[in-house]
């Protein structure tokens, strides 16, 4: 038979084209896939001793009645024997075809194993006068195989390696497992740890377990039953079908179809429950593998009846037909007198005959309150698909859980056990509703399983879904699956060996079968149901296709414009990474990686440009991975990654990247890229390392760069320097001049087309007018003028916004102030811009409050934003910031700890002695705290002191605030008239920029009526 590649017909051999659809029938290829398997290997121990005593004729009679027990117990269990090496045994469980459970039967066949040598033994010794001993190593993993329809089914991988070194281990009659074996099987296997083994060519030890027991009839692993979630109206609708077959006397047939794991069995469970006392219960599961498992299920339930000898006359009849009759009649006559309830667990699996059988019963059951509760995945259909198609029959599809439903299900299982939020969040993504994998997935994490691994066992249950399609069905799938979750018909089409899209109806099998779905919102486009889904079948093509195909889907995609050059980018790198971990780059691989990262780079320059700072630092990451260390293409793009991590607060990584590329740069010659790099770089140090002489080195630098920028015509890089320098004048406490630098440096950087750069000198602007010496008023005009410019440039957004809230509270304007904060901080978490949210946002958001003299509002707002300056070493502005919050906290009276946080975010530490703003703030919260402890001589010293750098500064409100401050300290030191002095200057300070909010605060402090006093 020749498969029709484009329409999965089957045609005859020798046929060149389809009969249904006329494509062209290739022949057949050997395709290789990757599957994890369990491995098997068991050998005689001592056969060389065997060999020198036994007769070569009776030794070869030994061994062969040895391998013949072996295979026979092998073979039951499903395994495939591959080969006999010597007196060795090679076993395979997943080849051909996958099993949920290939980990359990293959220990369950080495358990037998070791029984059969017994009655063995006593059969040899009697007849050669010897016994044999075994050992057996049993491993799980990943191998590369021939697909199930060709005859080349050799296993080839580490995963094999280790079962022998695993077997070779063990001693003689004992049973050696690894790791992923134990964990698939976990729940029915008793194991002891062993010695750990040490493997050729491996760095790392490989663990081993002896195995000491198989549980009998015991799941591979344990489904736990946490209070049930939902399922509210499937059960009703179960229940009704129930009264109706006692109202009505009548057989009623439900089938209940549903992937593994979605809550099949549980829903049978509490229905069991639910109608106890009103009808007789009886369950019968069918068992996937095993001799005489036809009639099993009705051997468990005969057995729970109390009638298994009725049974089994019934079953010496012979003849189905008999053996029908018999037993329907044992059913009715029970029903007659009481409801029954058969339950028929897992009939995908059951043989012909017994669905046969149900169906007899169904048809022919008369004056009988019978229900037939039967439980099936999707595949029963592939056999049957005329299954329950009659009158008295229903089925019942479970979809999975609503969102709600999984998360209570997760907040039950989860009981004592904490888990932190983007783990609970992880869970709920990746199990998409199916109860099972929210089970194993979040019994992995409480064991201590990384957040992002997937649990062997869930990847078992998919991997043998998918093993059980018809080829054509698996590979289409699997390239719809380098797509990615969501793929389009036509793509497919690109993938497909003869070009051909596939027709439609084969994609109307896979959705029918519940693992795809039409996309919901684009024509022609589908989605993998399940993400996992898609995984397993990614997993399964070998890398060499899966680059190829990768590089095809970015062919295709090439060309259709800009916004899919991300993805283009995503797919060469995919195509790249496939094939980069097979051996030495050729040629064709090192292109790859080229093109992949152009394209990547591309699309993190423009996300940097619109202010997507975890996608620029992503995008462009990735980009510079792709590239040799010292490739040039990678050097040109360090400086923009370095920063793009920068506003994405991460600053030490942005550090050792823009580090290194001033290094590299220098030693290429790249003048213009290494002073780039440099000017950067001094700007997070400015951040960064505060130390004495600091502003005077970066200040050098920057004079030294600018020159290089202007011969070689780089504007975004002078822009960037002129910005640098204007930032530096701001903290040395000299805003208007610093605005006219920033402002020369933002047109500069708007002529360059860099908008990011052109974003952040603005931004600085902002900060200069809202501290500096421009009035409210006016600097509330110049932010509306700014607004048109922020158009497609959200960074530039978030910094008006929060400028502009602060100014509104300036005014006294409080609600319409939180309101902008609040739209700033959306829009900020929005985009990744963690640094502006924690320096930037949460401060104005704390200054505001205190403005409006809610100290915990304030507190709430500034403790955090400190907390992630720290936690991301932005020390620079946690010295300006810091200050205000340990006002939120002396307004509350919590002097203490005040004092501490003061000593623990010293600016003496935490910024060089020219940044004003820091230095000045936190000397004059000082003072005020020495003075409440008594120390008054000290506290007028620091606080003449703050006064002093704050004089120096145009920034009006840090002027006015360090003499209220210092006002303050005047009162606690009884002079009050010099204190009221001091107010009264604060208050000038404050009338003067236009702070009405801050002016009136303070005509009511204590300090301002030296009476009251
Ligand atoms: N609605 C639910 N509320 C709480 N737990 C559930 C729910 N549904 C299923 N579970 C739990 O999820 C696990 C898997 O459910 P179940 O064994 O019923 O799946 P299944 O559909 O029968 O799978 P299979 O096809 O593998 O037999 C069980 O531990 C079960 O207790
Ligand atoms: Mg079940």
């Amino acid at each position: 038979m020749l498969t029709c590649p484009s329409c999965g017909q089957e045609n005859s051999e020798g046929f060149r084209f389809c009969g249904a659809c006329g494509a062209a029938l290739a022949p057949a290829r050997v395709r290789e896939v990757r599957k994890t398997v369990t491995v098997l290997f068991s050998d005689v121990t001592g056969s060389t001793a065997l060999g020198e005593r036994l007769d070569p004729e009776s030794l070869r009679h030994v061994m062969g009645r040895y391998l013949e027990e072996m295979k026979d117990v092998l073979e039951r269990h499903g395994g495939t024997v591959e080969k006999f090496i010597g007196d060795a045994v090679m076993a395979v469980f997943g080849i051909p075809t996958l099993h949920e459970d290939d980990a359990l039967r293959a220990l369950r066949a080495a358990w037998e194993m070791r029984d059969r040598l017994g009655p063995l033994n006593t059969e040899l010794e009697g007849d050669f006068g010897v016994r044999l001993e075994a050992r057996i190593g049993v491993n799980t993993g990943e191998v590369v195989t021939g697909e199930a329809a060709s005859s080349d089914r050799l296993a080839t991988g580490d995963a094999v390696n280790v079962a022998s070194r695993l077997e070779q281990a063990a001693a003689p009659g004992e049973i050696l497992l690894g790791e992923q074996t134990l964990e698939l099987a976990r729940d029915a296997i008793e194991v002891a740890p062993a010695e750990q083994l040490s493997l050729k060519g491996k760095a790392d030890l490989v663990a081993a377990y002896r195995l000491l027991n198989v549980v009998e009839g015991a799941l591979a692993f344990e489904r736990l039953d946490a209070p049930l979630v939902g399922r509210q109206e499937e059960l009703a609708r179960v229940r009704r079908a129930f009264e109706q077959a006692v109202s009505e006397r009548r057989c009623r047939l439900v089938t209940v179809l549903g992937p593994p794991g979605i809550g099949k069995s549980r829903l049978a469970g509490e229905l069991g429950a639910n109608l106890r006392g009103e009808a007789n219960i009886l369950v019968g599961r069918c068992l996937p593998y095993g001799e005489g498992i036809t009639y099993w299920p009705l051997r468990e339930i005969f057995a729970a009846a109390g009638a298994e000898d009725e049974l089994e006359a019934a079953l010496a009849e012979g003849a189905p037909e008999e053996i029908f009759w018999s037993v329907r009649k044992a059913f009715e006559s029970r029903a007659r007198e009481w409801p029954l309830v058969l339950v028929l667990e897992d009939i995908h699996w059951a043989e012909p005959t017994l669905l046969d059988l149900i169906e007899h019963l169904a048809d022919w059951t008369r004056n009988a309150q019978l229900l037939l509760l039967c439980l099936a995945r999707p595949e029963l259909l592939d056999e049957r698909t005329a299954w329950a198609s009659r009158a008295n029959a229903q089925t019942l599809t479970l979809e999975p859980l609503a969102e709600g439903e999984a998360d209570e299900l997760i907040e039950s299982l989860l009981g004592e056990s904490q888990l932190d939020e983007k783990a609970r969040l992880r869970v709920a993504q990746v199990a998409e509703g199916n109860p099972l994998f929210v089970e194993q997935l979040l019994a992995m994490l409480v064991e201590g399983g990384e957040v992002d691994r997937i649990p062997a066992t869930i990847q078992a249950l998919l991997a043998s879904r998918l093993d059980g399609l018809p080829a054509v069905e698996r590979e289409l799938l699997e390239r719809a699956a380098v797509v990615g979750v969501e793929f389009e018909w036509e793509v497919l089409g690109e993938l497909a060996p003869d070009r051909h899209r596939p027709a439609g109806a084969q994609l109307a099998v896979l959705v029918r079968k519940e693992l795809i779905r039409p996309h919901e919102a684009i024509d022609d486009a589908f989605r993998f149901r399940h993400m996992l889904i898609r995984d397993a079948a990614y997993e399964r093509i070998p890398k060499q296709l899966r680059s190829e195909l990768h590089e095809r889907v970015a062919r295709w995609l090439d060309g259709k414009g800009e916004e899919f050059e991300e993805i283009v980018g995503y797919h060469l790198e995919q195509a790249y990474r496939s094939v980069a971990e097979l051996g030495p780059p050729g040629e064709r691989v090192r292109a790859l990686a080229e093109q992949a990262a152009e394209r990547l780079a591309a699309s993190g320059r423009r996300a940097h440009a619109r202010a997507d700072m975890p996608a620029a630092a992503n995008l462009l990451e990735r980009a510079t991975a792709l590239f040799a260390g010292d490739a040039p293409q990678r050097l040109s793009l360090l400086p923009s990654l370095g920063r793009a991590l920068l506003e994405a607060g991460q600053m030490e990584q942005a550090g050792s990247v823009l580090a290194e590329a001033v290094e590299r740069a220098q030693t290429a010659g790249e003048r213009g890229l290494a002073a780039d790099a440099a000017v950067s770089l001094s700007y997070l140090q400015i951040q960064t390392s505060p130390h004495e002489g600091l502003y005077g080195e970066v200040e050098r630098r920057v004079e030294e760069a600018i020159p290089v920028f202007r011969e070689l015509g780089d504007e975004a890089g002078l822009a960037r320097a002129l910005g640098v320098a204007g930032t530096l004048r701001l903290w040395r406490g000299e805003a208007a001049l610093a605005i006219e630098d920033l402002e020369r440096a933002a047109r500069s950087a708007r002529d360059a087309g860099d908008r990011a750069q052109e974003a952040d000198s603005l931004e600085y602007v902002l900060v200069a007018m809202v501290w500096g010496p421009t009035p409210v008023e006016e600097a509330m005009q110049r932010v509306k003028e700014l607004r048109p410019r922020a158009q497609g440039n959200r960074r530039l957004l978030v910094d008006l916004l929060r400028v502009q809230g602060q100014l509104e509270a300036m005014q006294g304007r409080f609600v319409a102030g939180r309101d902008l904060i609040a739209q700033a901080r959306a829009l900020g978490e929005e985009v990744g811009l963690e640094l502006t949210l924690a320096s930037g946002v949460a401060f104005q958001a704390g200054y505001v409050e205190l403005l409006a003299g809610d100290a915990v509002a304030a507190e709430r707002e500034l403790r955090p934003a400190c907390d992630a300056m720290e936690r991301m070493g932005s020390w620079g502005t946690l010295a300006s910031v810091a200050p205000w919050l340990v006002d939120a906290l002396l307004v509350q009276g919590r002097d203490q700890e005040a004092l501490r946080l003061a000593e623990r975010w010293s600016a003496a530490r935490l910024a060089p002695p020219e940044d004003a703003d820091a230095q000045a703030g936190w000397r004059r919260v000082r003072a005020k705290l020495l003075a409440r402890k008594g120390e008054l001589d000290e506290a007028e010293r620091i606080g003449r002191e703050a006064t002093a750098i704050a004089s120096a500064t145009d920034f009006l409100d840090l002027r006015a605030q360090a003499n209220a401050d210092f006002a303050e300290v005047l009162r606690l030191a009884g002079r009050p008239e010099e204190s009221a002095a001091a107010v009264q200057e604060a208050i000038r300070l404050h009338e003067e920029k236009g702070n009405i909010a801050a002016a009136a605060l303070l005509a009511h402090s204590p300090a301002s009526t030296p009476a009251a006093s």
